[in-house]
């Protein structure tokens, strides 16, 4: 039997992309195996974020060279954000490569794999955020939803615009439906996945359809248009669906409806991800964010008044070309001051095509080290105290399945994983049975990045 594995890199969207490939090798017969080195098919999802994605890819790739030297017949297959920025480059510096192709062309899987040889698929079709591919989700209690694809900010340091193309909605009622469909096979909690979902919105605008004189949708415009809150609102009607999440919030783009919209639906949980990269002006305005620090501060701090016990986590990027000591010190300061339940810190990293490549006042590694290193050392002391903050107190728990040390051993485990609402990760002792439901736990103790709980 054919059979495949997939290495995936890089963020959320990757890891779902990764769920798609597999539904689509899965329906066409091959099985998932649990070890690379007996898979026929190697499947390499990349991410191309930051230099070290990349240096990951290649020294994968490098591994896989030399699995396929003693076993020739292995395909090897690489997909994700470097294969659709590096194209065909990556096929010459790596000429084992037997099938390569870019994030809009997933769905052409099938037949690359049957002429594997061919150059490298890196087009934009049109309507690819309309095609209907059924991933093959690793849990069946959470599940990731695209609602929209690709970015049109052009932080000048990232390459998502030009990996993931333009900005474009998926259709309401797509999506919807798909997660009417997950929650009959056991879904609880959706992740709503897009570069920007505070921008999710009429698919029109984004593809230059529209509206005919008489106000009647145009074909490629949306069948009933909404904006992000109202799609949450039609999402929280879904019965049976327990939860809602969503990643990632453009700071700039969030709005007064949709500070309402998580005050007052149920089941919009009380977690953002807003990510700040840098509390100074100047260097704001050179990443070209399009926000200030007190624009931030203004919504960040209207948003906590209005969604109680609310968890805040954002990205960092250290040392970004001009940050002097007084804009890193502004940075660190706004990081004690907030206080964040989680952060992502990175140092800068240049990336090809970027505007940051050409601004003045590239910092030497040393700086942007040392910089990351302290961010890192305030926040993991602020994160102890946060997650100390919650013992003794009673949380509602979404069970997802057995915890990391008893995975494999569904029936026979007593230790359990889940969620807070605040989207923290609880282990506890309880029964298989629990798996899919809410139930109320005791915090007894903080771990460094988990709590632990009794049943009550
Ligand atoms: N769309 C999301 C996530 C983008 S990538 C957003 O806008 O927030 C995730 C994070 O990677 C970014 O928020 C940023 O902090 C970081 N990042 C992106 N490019 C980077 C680069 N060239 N160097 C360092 N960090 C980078
Ligand atoms: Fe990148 Fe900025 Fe778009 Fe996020 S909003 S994906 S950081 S360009
Ligand atoms: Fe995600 Fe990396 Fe691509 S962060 S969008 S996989 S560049």
């Amino acid at each position: 039997m054919k059979s495949f594995k997939i290495l995936t890199f890089g963020c959320q969207m990757n890891e779902h992309d990764s769920e798609k490939l597999a539904g689509i090798l899965k329906a066409e017969g091959y099985r998932e195996s649990e070890r690379l080195e007996d898979a026929g098919l190697v499947l390499l999802n990349t991410c191309s974020i930051r230099e070290k994605a990349e240096q990951k890819f290649y020294s994968a790739l490098g591994k896989l060279r030399e699995l396929k030297e003693q076993n020739p017949s292995m395909k090897i297959a690489v997909s994700g954000c470097i294969a659709q920025q590096e194209g065909n480059s990556v096929l010459k510096r790596a000429p084992y490569v037997d099938v390569l192709f870019g994030n809009q062309n997933i769905g052409r899987l099938p037949s690359l794999l049957e002429d594997s040889g061919q150059p490298a698929s890196t087009e934009f079709p049109e309507g690819y955020e309309h095609a209907v591919i059924s991933a093959s989700r690793e849990n069946a209690v959470t599940s990731f939803v695209n609602i929209m694809y690709g970015c049109d900010n052009f932080c000048t340091y990232c390459v998502v615009p030009f990996v993931r193309g333009r900005e474009r909605s998926r259709r309401p009622g797509d999506i919807v439906r798909e997660i009417e469909e997950l929650v009959k096979s056991g879904c609880r909690e959706v992740t709503l996945l897009g570069q920007n979902v505070n921008s999710y919105g009429p698919v029109d605008r984004h593809q230059g359809a529209g509206h005919d004189d008489a106000g009647r949708p145009v074909s490629g415009a949306s069948e009933d248009i909404c904006n992000f809150p109202e799609l949450l609102k039609e999402i929280n009607t879904i019965g049976g669906l327990c939860r809602i999440r969503f990643v990632t919030s453009h700071p700039k783009d969030l709005s007064d409806s949709l500070i309402d919209a998580m005050a007052n639906l149920p089941k919009v949980c009380n977690a953002i991800h807003l990510p700040l990269q840098s509390a100074s002006d100047s260097v704001l305005g050179c990443m070209n964010r399009k926000y200030t620090f007190a624009d931030y501060m203004e919504k960040l701090n209207r948003l906590k008044a209005s969604v109680p016990d609310l968890a805040v986590s954002t990205d960092i990027i250290a040392g970004f070309p001009g940050e002097t000591e007084d804009d890193f010190r502004a940075t660190l300061e706004a990081i004690e001051d907030i206080r964040y339940d989680g952060i992502f810190a990175f140092k800068y990293s240049r990336r090809p095509m970027t505007a940051a490549l050409k601004l003045p006042g590239h910092l030497p590694e040393k700086v942007k080290d040392e910089r990351l290193y302290k961010v890192l050392e305030v926040q993991d002391k602020i994160m102890q105290e946060k997650i100390g903050a919650r013992v003794g107190l009673v949380e509602e728990v979404l069970v997802e399945g057995p915890d990391k040390l008893s995975r494999g051993a569904i029936h026979c485990a007593r230790r359990l994983a889940g969620k807070t609402r605040q989207g923290k990760i609880v282990n506890f002792e309880g029964p298989p049975e629990l798996v899919g439901q809410l139930v109320q736990i005791k915090i007894t103790e903080g771990k460094k990045h988990s709590l632990i709980g009794v049943l009550i």
